[in-house]
């Protein structure tokens, strides 16, 4: 029995991410529990014994594109009677049983706050046991697992899980369970750590990462920024995503002070009217947004902005529509997230009518996002003409002559590589073209 356990423990899997960065972070965190109970990563899934969809539940189509993607797994475990297929994330924690009782190719089905037992489930599952483990914890953060980072110059680092803010379109608070900050000396620590291993930029995330709170010391998300921004004054600091209603004064005074945290803020607004944001139990009004992105205006005249947006929450008329179009043009966002609106299960929102119909919101949707495109476009040409230092990313997808970066701000810049450029070089760039999304530069 025993040397079977050790075969399994060799086993290769292969773990596909969806959704957000809190997902991509969370896979980081799997594939180091798996590696330290003896099994592999591997990056094709036709060389797997196990193959794990990190999934999201975000909106109606992200499920949508697991249950596809389940489909087409059919036909590896047709090829491979051993193949192991799992669960993990924001759906599994929804579906459980429906997905191991429904989707007959599902073995296993693991919670954001019970990634601990992957290991122990696929070896169950190797045995033909199946099982499903979705508890919400109010005290897990992972905080002693040393993420498998993907890059060794960009990492993440989760600081806090969970959602206390149950807006009421979002599932989230429901599929990732309650909010708990990690400590503050540990995030530090970890900051040193990868300091020391040479990371040149690191982005602290969370659902809600301005409510963060060290439970011993009290200190904030603006304490923790400092306190990292001070442990290694040579890397840049991001970070994910904020609340109008927590993005404090002493937050923007902290983002002023140091240097290495990049002037970039995505501060959803998710709508323009006061009637609809009160429906979305967002607890801040269209005047208190603006005036949180005067304050930031005016302590960081350069710092970038992005926002998410949701067009036909259930009553939206034509004028809150027109709202949220005129908070595009009066912020002046460098970029934007725009989704229709998606009923989920369990939420507030659910119990409303979905009364605007998807043509309207598809159409008004599609208005969003033509100004938006507009407004970025504009703010970019603005940027021509002028030198920032990006921290070189990859080739180019589109032309491997070329290598794309992010300037602090966190705009891409697309350049001519240099001889032997690679991923983290710190390079001076002179922006001489743009699109509505892209920079293009010259190194100089
Ligand atoms: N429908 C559409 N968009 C949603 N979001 C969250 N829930 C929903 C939903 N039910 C969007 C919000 C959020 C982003 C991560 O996803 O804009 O900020
Ligand atoms: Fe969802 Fe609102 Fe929490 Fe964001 S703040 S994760 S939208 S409940």
């Amino acid at each position: 029995m025993e040397n079977n356990t050790n075969r399994y423990k060799k086993d290769r899997v292969y773990i596909e991410t969806y959704g957000c960065q809190m997902n991509f972070s969370d896979t980081e965190i799997v594939s180091s529990i798996l590696i330290n109970s003896g099994f592999s990563i591997c990056d094709n899934p036709d060389d797997a014994d196990a193959i794990l969809l990190n999934t999201c539940s975000v909106r109606d189509n992200a499920e949508r594109k697991i249950h596809e993607r389940l489909i087409h797994l059919k036909r590896y475990k047709k090829q491979n009677k051993a193949l192991v297929v799992g669960i993990l994330g924001c759906m599994a924690e929804r579906l459980r049983k429906n997905l191991i009782e429904e989707k007959q190719i599902v073995d296993l089905v693991v919670g954001p706050d019970e990634f601990r037992k992957v290991p122990q489930l696929i070896e169950d599952a190797r045995t033909g046991t199946k099982g499903i483990a979705v508890k919400l914890s109010r005290v897990e953060t992972y905080d002693d697992i040393e993420p498998k980072h993907t890059s060794g110059v960009f990492a993440w680092l989760s600081i806090m899980r969970g959602c206390d803010n149950f807006c009421s379109y979002c599932v989230v608070p429901y599929t990732r369970g309650r909010e708990r900050s990690r400590g503050l000396e540990s995030v530090v620590q970890e900051v040193t750590y990868l300091r020391e291993k040479g990371f040149k930029e690191i982005t602290l995330l969370g659902q809600n990462v301005n409510s963060y709170k060290d439970r011993q010391s009290g200190e904030d998300f603006a304490d923790l920024l400092a306190a990292c921004a001070k442990a290694a004054p040579g890397i840049r600091f991001r970070y994910m995503t904020s609340h109008p209603m927590d993005m404090s004064d002493k937050l923007i005074e902290t983002m002023a002070e140091y240097d290495n945290i990049c002037k970039y803020i995505h501060l959803p607004v998710q709508s323009g009217s006061n009637r609809i944001l009160d429906l979305m139990l967002r607890g801040y009004t269209v005047e208190h947004y603006l005036g949180r992105i005067n304050k930031i205006k005016e302590l960081m005249p350069e710092c970038s902005l992005s926002t998410d947006i949701i067009a036909g929450f259930p009553t939206e008329t034509e004028d809150d529509h027109k709202a949220t179009l005129r908070v595009i043009e009066e912020v002046g966002y460098d970029g934007a997230f725009m989704f229709k609106y998606s009923p989920r299960e369990h939420t507030k929102a659910y119990a409303m009518e979905d009364d605007v119909p998807d043509k309207e919101k598809v159409r008004r949707l599609n208005e969003i996002i033509e100004l938006q495109h507009k407004v970025s476009k504009n703010i970019n040409e603005k940027e021509i003409g002028k030198s920032h230092t990006i921290v070189a990313e990859s080739p180019s997808k589109k032309n491997p002559q070329e290598w794309m970066g992010r300037t602090d701000t966190n705009k891409v810049v697309v350049f001519p590589s240099l001889n032997g450029t690679k991923e983290g070089d710190l390079l001076n760039v002179k922006i001489n073209g743009c699109t509505s999304a892209t920079l293009f530069g010259e190194v100089f």
